[in-house]
Parts: C-alpha cells; sequence; structure tokens
C-alpha cells in the first residue's frame, strides 16, 4: 500500500474519530465542540466518502443561526469542562447554547463543492441551506459593511486569533473588568503555541463588553472596544457570495441582490490595499490605521476573484524567507513567531483557500508549489493544527479535521 494511500485512509479515521453524530468536533480535548468554519470544511472532507454525512454537518451548522442571520462560531452541543470561555461566559441564552460571534463563512463555497459531487442529490439540501446562508450574507452586509470591507468585532471572529493584524487595536484595551480566570487550552496544548495571557485579558473584555451590551450589533459596532477591517474576512466573504450567487441560479432564485453585494465587496477589498506593503492589509476602523501585516489572509485575494498581480511580488518575497509557506505572518515582519498560532505557523486550511484562488486565477506554478509544500507538511509531520514554516516541525492540536479535509479534498485529489 502506498503512503498516499494510508494517508487518505489515516484522514478518513481522523474524520469518523471526531464526528459526534451530526456535527464534527475540530479535535479532541482542545476543541471539545461544534466550530463554525472548522464544520465547513469537515463537511468537504466528508464529500469525498460519505455524501450524506457532509450534507449533514451544514445542516446542524445552520440550524444554530440567530434570529438576526448571524450564525455563531462555537454551538455548545453538550457541556465540557476542558474548554474555556464555555456558554456560562458568552449567556448569549440561545438554544442551542453558542458563542456570540461569527467565523468566516466558507459554508456556502462547501455547499456547493458538495452539490457539484452530487447535483441531482444535492439540489434538495441547496434548497434548504439557500435561505439560511442568505440570511447570513445579508448580516455580514448589513452589521459588518460599513467601510466596504468586512470588520471584525473580535479577534476570534477572524479565526485568526492572536495575528500581528490586530496588535495595534487590541493595545488599548481596557481588562482591568476582567478578573480571573482559569485557561483550558494550555492544559491541551503547550503555553508557547498559544496566545500570551495578556491576549486572552483582552479576548474577555471583547466578550463582556457585547454581552453587557445584549448582544446588539449597532451598540457593539458604536461603543465596542475592538473594530477592525480584515481581509480575511472579507476575501472569503467576496468569495463566499460568488458561491451563493451560484446556489441561487441553480435553484433559479432571483440572484439581483446577491449580485450588488458582489459589486459592493469588489469595491470594498481596494480600501484594504497598502500600498506602501505592497500588500492587502488589516485597517483598524477606529483609527483608520493599516496594520502593516503580512499575513496568509492578504494572499485570499485570489479565492476571492481579485486578481492582484503586486501580489505575486509579495508571494515570492515570502516564500524566499521560508522553506514551507504560507506562514500565517511573513517571517521578514517583527512580530513574527514561528510556533505561535496565527504569528508565524502555516495552517494548510488556509493554504487550501489560497491554492483554490490561485488555481482559478491561472496562476498555476504557484498552486503547485503550495500543494507541494501542503503535502510535505503532512506527510513528515502528521495531520496538525499548524507547522513551523522554517523547519515543518508539527505545532497545535493533533488529527485535526480540517487539516485531514485538506487532504482528503484537496491534496489527494486525483488519487484513489
Ligand atoms: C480558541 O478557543 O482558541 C478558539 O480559536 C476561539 O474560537
Amino acid at each position: 500500500m502506498n503512503q498516499q494511500h494510508t494517508l487518505r485512509q489515516r484522514a478518513q479515521a481522523i474524520l469518523r474519530q471526531n464526528d459526534r453524530g451530526t456535527y464534527t468536533v475540530p479535535t479532541e480535548g482542545l476543541y471539545p465542540f461544534q466550530w463554525n468554519w472548522d464544520s465547513a470544511f469537515a463537511a468537504w472532507g466528508f464529500s469525498t466518502f460519505d455524501l450524506p454525512r457532509a450534507w449533514q454537518e451544514l445542516h446542524t451548522l445552520m440550524a444554530a443561526q440567530w434570529d438576526n442571520g448571524m450564525v455563531p462560531h462555537i454551538i455548545f452541543h453538550q457541556r465540557d469542562d476542558g474548554y474555556f470561555p464555555g456558554p456560562d461566559v458568552w449567556r448569549c441564552q440561545t438554544t442551542p447554547e453558542t458563542s456570540g460571534v461569527t467565523q468566516p463563512p466558507v459554508a456556502a463555497t462547501m455547499a456547493r463543492a458538495c452539490w457539484a459531487k452530487n447535483p441531482e442529490l444535492g439540489k434538495a439540501h441547496l434548497a434548504r441551506l439557500y435561505p439560511q446562508l442568505k440570511r447570513w450574507h445579508a448580516w455580514f452586509m448589513r452589521e459588518r459593511c460599513e467601510s466596504g470591507a468586512v470588520a471584525i468585532m473580535h479577534p476570534w471572529e477572524s479565526g485568526r486569533d492572536n495575528a500581528p493584524d490586530w496588535d495595534a487595536a487590541m493595545a488599548g484595551i481596557d481588562t482591568s473588568p476582567v478578573g480571573d480566570y482559569q485557561r483550558r487550552d494550555t492544559q491541551h496544548v503547550n503555553a508557547d503555541m498559544r496566545p500570551t495571557k495578556e491576549d486572552y485579558d483582552r479576548y474577555l473584555a471583547i466578550v463582556y463588553h457585547a454581552r453587557d451590551s445584549g448582544w446588539r450589533d449597532a451598540e457593539i459596532r458604536a461603543h465596542g472596544p475592538f473594530r477592525v477591517a480584515d481581509p480575511g474576512m472579507s476575501f472569503i466573504l467576496l468569495r463566499a457570495q460568488r458561491d451563493l450567487c451560484a446556489i441561487g441560479e441553480i435553484l433559479g432564485e432571483d440572484v439581483s441582490d446577491i449580485r450588488a453585494w458582489i459589486a459592493q465587496l469588489e469595491d470594498g477589498v481596494n480600501s484594504l490595499w497598502n500600498a506602501q506593503l505592497g500588500a492587502f492589509d488589516a485597517r483598524d476602523l477606529r483609527t483608520g490605521e493599516f496594520a502593516g501585516s503580512v499575513s496568509s489572509a492578504s494572499f485570499l485575494c485570489w479565492y476571492a476573484g481579485v486578481d492582484a498581480l503586486d501580489m505575486l511580488k509579495t508571494w515570492d518575497q515570502v516564500w524566499a524567507a521560508c522553506e514551507f509557506g504560507v506562514p500565517s505572518y511573513t517571517p521578514g515582519g517583527e512580530a513574527f513567531d514561528p510556533m505561535r498560532y496565527w504569528r508565524g505557523p502555516v495552517w494548510v486550511v488556509v493554504n487550501a483557500l489560497i491554492g483554490l484562488g490561485l488555481s482559478d486565477c491561472g496562476h498555476t506554478q504557484q498552486a503547485e508549489q503550495l500543494k507541494t509544500a501542503s503535502r510535505q507538511l503532512i506527510e513528515r509531520a502528521g495531520f496538525h493544527e499548524y507547522f513551523h514554516p522554517l523547519d515543518g516541525s508539527a505545532a497545535g492540536g493533533r488529527d485535526f479535521t480540517w487539516t485531514a479535509s485538506v487532504w482528503l479534498a484537496w491534496l489527494a485529489e486525483g488519487e484513489v
């Protein structure tokens, strides 16, 4: 049996092992609930060998949608003391219990990918998901697109929790109301690979403010301590709108409002171009200042169908500085920390999105470069959460759902 074949079996076994029946945990222990974008990637992985289970994953996710259209980033299907902050901290008063912030909307894109595996079976599933996805995307446009690009109200929304993109905006947050608490993540994973205590104090200060605002969007937008336009969220939503539009067309719906959202976002992402940096960059909406950060999210432009040729120059610079791309933050930057979560490590899940975009835009050499590096990381180090960009060693949680999914749906493509 060749190694590729064994890795495919191993990846499938990880999805089965993390499957809790109607949803999949990202990894046992560290993340014991359903996470929003992890779940959409789980559906993508399942779609390669168990399509009904893939659709189930998306339906469970969308069933947790709030009345205002928001789809939360964590769904606490059961209690588990191994994670902090749990539902008693969030106090969102929903059934099922959830967190109060969202995460990058990859679900429409993965729903379309599942449909493509079997259009006949998929159409009824799309018909069920379409109105839910559309309400979520409408919520983004209504509540988060004030500057054209998409704003996040909490670093956890970006999925890139401790990226240097947020450093300046986080620096001034008042943590005096936070008090004592006990983290659980550092019981599962080496503390050097996780956000710092100062980060956590600020994460909690933002949650407390939003909770005390009754989770009202307008209130959080006006008075919340953090409001940053995120290239990752902006590009991912733009791509998701294109896929939602295609889904609407498959279903024979009127998609004129989705087309208008696409035009608005195409225009809006230009506000994130930092000419001095030569890259798309995060922007603090309270000060108007760029973060000055070349991150892996900068390279999601192609995934959104934005073919910025200057980003190819930045691509070459970043790859010249590391053996394995794409680092979550450029090794040339002063905040680079190769093992600390989103401050340097490579996340193959982001590589998959970048790779899809590179292929779509016809940058086949870069797409192959990325696939080769991503394969090598998994072949050498296993299905970990993230990897060291200079030596390729494994970091974070092990037996990770989205790393297994990316292997099945993107890297093992064409293998039998
Ligand atoms: C965590 O707990 O580390 C998550 O990233 C927050 O969603």
